[in-house]
């Protein structure tokens, strides 16, 4: 650990590489740059923005971000393998500053079992990939997967030669969320007091949370003396998912008492990031989840509500704007024009070049004519409606009929550039809608998941419609929003569908970490 960085506890999020990795979530390119421009903005110090080997996708990704990003450093995955780190060199050369990022198992159960290498091996593989990365850069950092799982003697030897072949970075991945707080806390303790020359690189915790405990660890391994937390926006990732990075940051700013440290995270724009990236994937946060769910600063029973107009302090340990959630006094409406969007545009925290403004003024007006009142969360859910345009399968036009009578749907969907229309009747209009979908594109995938929320009160309020979609082990989520319930449904099965298209064409060529 460097005694300059003693107290400043380095950010790297991996919202777009473990998260992206995680059953559903994958991101169109577009959709990765505008996650990553968000991130630089908000003060994250290393963006890991993919694993440029695994497809050209994903090398396509990380050379993108490595374009864009103006103040982090951009960071690409590899395993040991020359092959690996010369594709990460490749996609990072745009970047202003890059890091390669290489790893290898150093748990007996991995090396055995899934690397099938022997110790002395992977002890050589470390030196040997580290000594190449560092060809490419100075800024180099060694993973040892499942850490948490590997002997001691072992992973002290592992990390002395990763840091005397030049890795700057030392980071100790719980890689199966197993580590409890205490246990965690005593592999840095123990690496600190027997690794020589330890203090010439940053130690690095990355937790996922198959126990829950993700962040908890987390917290316990920046105590004993980690300066870089891995994490993701809103905790996605791997299964449980990775430590949340909000949870994270508002738990050093809010109890610096116990957390002495500081970031770069400007932490107003913690939800604009939360809802920008929920919208992407189509993964809805859950309500009561720390910081940015729903529930996280609603009050509802009376004791709670009547403490509240008192004083804020007694049932907020957090403002809501720290976060970023504003309670605005500006409600848009059909006669507010561009400058005023474009003012709740930035109250939001969303920065759109002149395209996207104008595609979303003109989704504003469409929506205010239908709505008298558009909200916050309106804007955020049209937003975060924008499309592909290289999509296999748009959507065109949507009639239903519905009743007691029974329900059916005319549907007109453009495929491959061909617009084609179908009727179709269903045990409901949404069954009849996506019965509509099947005749104009045959597909075999299941719909293990089918949810609406209205974004705001009222009758007019716009719906948001979640969809999930599985073929053969492949998932893909789908989410849109309209003032109608059946066009919204129509946008996110469509939206799912797409992705589990595009999913299904990368994954043949594929490697995985
Ligand atoms: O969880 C893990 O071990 C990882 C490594 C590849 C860093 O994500
Ligand atoms: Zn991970």
């Amino acid at each position: 650990m460097s005694t300059s960085a003693k107290d400043r506890i380095i950010i790297f999020d991996t919202t777009l590489r473990d998260g992206e990795q995680s059953p559903g979530c994958s991101m169109y390119l577009e959709e990765k740059l505008r996650m990553a421009e968000l991130l630089d903005r908000m003060g994250v110090d290393v963006i890991e923005a993919g694993f440029p080997i695994a497809s050209q996708g994903d090398f396509e990704s990380v050379n993108e971000v490595a374009k864009l990003v103006k103040n982090a450093a951009v960071a690409g995955l590899c395993r040991a393998k020359t092959a690996d780190i010369e594709a990460a060199a490749e996609a990072l050369k745009p970047a202003k500053r890059r890091r390669i990022h290489t790893f290898i198992s150093t748990s007996p159960l991995h090396m055995k079992h899934k690397l099938q290498m022997p110790p002395e091996d992977v002890l050589d593989a470390v030196t040997q990939s580290v000594t190449t990365a560092r060809k490419f850069t100075d800024d180099v950092e060694w993973s040892a997967e499942d850490a948490t799982r590997t002997e001691d003697d072992f992973l002290c030897r592992c990390v002395e030669a990763a840091i005397k072949a030049g890795a700057t970075t030392i980071n100790i991945p719980d890689t199966v969320g197993y580590t409890v707080p205490e246990d965690y806390a005593a592999i840095f303790t123990m690496l600190l007091a027997r690794v020589p020359d330890i203090d010439k690189a940053i130690l690095s915790v990355h937790c996922h949370n198959d126990l829950g405990l993700a962040v908890a660890n987390s917290m316990a391994g920046i105590k004993a003396g980690a300066r870089q937390a891995e994490c993701t926006i809103n905790g996605i990732g791997e299964r449980a998912g990775n430590a949340a990075m909000e949870e994270m940051v508002m738990a050093m700013r809010t109890r610096p008492d116990a957390y002495p440290f500081e970031t770069g995270i400007d932490t107003t724009m913690i939800m604009s990031a939360s809802r920008t990236l929920s919208r992407i994937t189509g993964f809805a946060v859950q309500p009561n989840k720390a910081i940015v769910g729903a529930n996280a600063f609603a009050h509802e029973s009376g004791i709670h509500q009547d403490g509240m107009l008192k004083h804020a302090q007694t049932y907020e340990i957090m403002t809501p704007d720290s976060v970023g959630l504003q309670k605005s006094e500006i409600v848009l409406g059909k006669h507010s024009g561009r400058h005023a969007l474009r003012k709740k545009l930035e109250d939001l925290g969303y920065n759109l070049g002149e395209n996207a403004f104008q595609d979303a003024f003109k989704r504003f007006k469409d929506l205010a004519d239908n709505k008298k009142n558009v909200f916050d969360e309106d804007i955020i859910a049209l937003l975060g409606d924008d499309r592909n345009e290289n999509e296999r399968i748009k959507f065109v036009s949507l009639t239903v009929s519905a009743g007691s009578q029974g329900q059916s749907a005319t549907l007109s969907l453009e495929i491959d550039g061909m617009v084609r229309q179908a009727d179709s009747s269903g045990n409901g209009p949404v069954d009849a809608i996506f019965n509509a979908i099947r005749i104009l594109f045959p597909h075999e995938a299941s719909l293990p998941l089918y949810q609406v929320h209205a974004v705001t009160g009222g009758t007019d309020a716009q719906a948001e419609v979640t969809v999930r979609l599985e073929e053969k082990g492949l998932m893909a989520m789908g989410q849109s929003a309209d003032v109608d319930t059946m066009v919204a449904s129509c946008r996110a099965y469509i939206y799912a569908l797409n992705k589990l298209l595009r999913k299904q064409k990368r994954t043949a060529n594929e490697v995985g970490p």
